[in-house]
């Protein structure tokens, strides 16, 4: 049995939302229905944070934290593998693909895994994650557990494009999908839009929400009973992404850290990407925004610049770290174009930002860990980002990456 109508305007009330139920009695049973489960199902204390945003990025002491680099990892590079491919046969390596996000920036409505990046085949984004998962596969002649989140705009097109491909030749045995949370979005006020009559404006909470999600789904459990110790999470849209890279899981447990993050040389002082760094001596991620001039400058004990090591979403968690942790992550209130109803109940997508999402980021979970390795790779081996169409970080430059490697498009 889901909330009453009595119990949801409660619930509103108490949060100065009572708007939400504005056309209610205009709606038919099962929009109604509909209503009232998105409410209950609602975190409306998230949406609080919008009155104190400056208290949420408050930031600790910034220091630098050393990245262990290529000509090093190349030194020991046997070694390493050999332990990667050890713990990937023993069965102690799951890969976590987040692909929950909305990829507005590609502008098409599909799950940004579906783009099809090549010119005379196909070859969708997912694709690409596959077969550089499966030169792992062949390598360790074992099959990776392969965890994907989806979210609730993009679940069934996901498992059914996947299905219908049949996992472009991995084990469909190996494959679980999870589903991350959603998040109300609301104006400048902290007021919930309204996207129909009968739903509130809602997005992903945000990459940060995996590790919950997994756990509320039941599969943190299973992980446990496989014998699972390490989950390698990534971004769905580096179509150069590593995954289960054993050299890289051999760092970071000959290294005894409680996550390794991958991360590539910065292509500029004020490249926008989040650097690695201690935040109060423990492992931390500052935003390319944060990064002051005192800081881009500062050098380490080789004269090079001190916080030159950008994150790519590519992170090897310690299971056992991650349960530990108590703390909440912090939310990121973040400015963002939110297609909604306007005062007359009329739909309209807004051209430029109207208001707020509230997300969790994945980079916040380094910061709760006691120990970091920031591991170097090459950028243009690893990361091939597919954010926009056309520019920096496109299909376009994507694509050129993909050739430079020897992808055939
Ligand atoms: P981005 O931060 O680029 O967000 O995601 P996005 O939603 O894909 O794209 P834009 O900003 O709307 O254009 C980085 C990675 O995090 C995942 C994405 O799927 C991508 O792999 N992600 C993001 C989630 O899994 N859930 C989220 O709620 C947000």
């Amino acid at each position: 049995m889901s909330m009453t109508l009595e119990q949801a305007r409660e619930k509103l009330k108490a949060h100065g939302q009572e708007h939400v139920l504005r056309y209610y009695e205009e709606l038919e049973e099962d929009q109604k229905r509909m209503l009232l489960d998105q409410i209950e199902g609602a975190d409306l204390f998230r949406i609080e944070a919008c009155r104190h945003k400056e208290e949420l990025t408050k930031r600790g002491v910034i220091t630098p934290l050393a990245a262990l680099q290529v000509p090093e990892i190349e030194k020991n590079r046997e070694n390493y593998r050999a332990l990667g491919l050890e713990a990937i046969r023993q069965g102690k390596v799951g890969a976590v693909l987040l692909a929950g996000g909305m990829g507005t920036r590609l502008g098409s409505s599909d799950p940004k895994g579906m783009y099809n990046i090549g010119l005379t085949r196909e070859l969708y984004i997912f694709q690409c994650l596959f077969n550089n998962l499966m030169e792992v596969v062949r390598e360790a002649g074992v099959f990776v557990p392969f965890f994907i989140m989806t979210s609730d705009t993009n679940h069934e097109a996901t498992v059914k494009f996947l299905t219908e491909h049949q996992f472009f030749g991995y084990d469909p045995d190996c494959i679980y999908f999870f589903q991350q949370e959603m998040a109300v979005a609301t104006d400048y006020q902290g007021r919930i839009y309204m996207e129909k009559k009968w739903k509130m404006a809602s997005s992903p909470n945000g990459n940060g929400g995996w590790f919950a999600s997994l756990k509320g789904s039941g599969l943190l459990d299973k992980i446990s009973a496989m014998g699972i110790e390490w989950l390698n999470a990534f971004a769905v849209d580096n179509v150069l992404q590593r995954i289960a890279d054993p050299c890289f899981i051999g760092a970071t447990i000959s290294r005894d850290c409680a996550v390794g993050a991958k991360v590539v040389r910065k292509n500029a002082p004020d490249e926008k990407v989040g650097v690695m760094c201690l935040e109060d001596g423990r492992p931390s991620i500052v935003e390319y925004y944060e990064l002051t001039q005192e800081l881009m400058d500062a050098k380490d004990e080789n004269g090079d610049p001190a916080y030159n090591f950008g994150v790519i979403l590519n992170y090897l968690f310690k299971v056992k770290e991650l349960e530990k942790v108590k703390d909440v992550l912090p939310l990121h209130v973040v400015e963002k174009k939110i297609p909604c109803l306007n005062e007359e109940g009329k739909p309209v997508n807004p051209q430029v930002p109207n208001g707020y999402k509230y997300e969790n980021l994945i980079l916040d979970m380094v910061h709760m860990l006691p120990s970091c390795l920031p591991y170097e790779v090459v950028r243009e081996k690893e990361f091939a980002p597919v954010k926009n169409k056309t520019g920096i970080d496109s299909v376009e430059s994507a694509r050129a990456l993909l050739v430079q490697n020897g992808v055939e498009l």
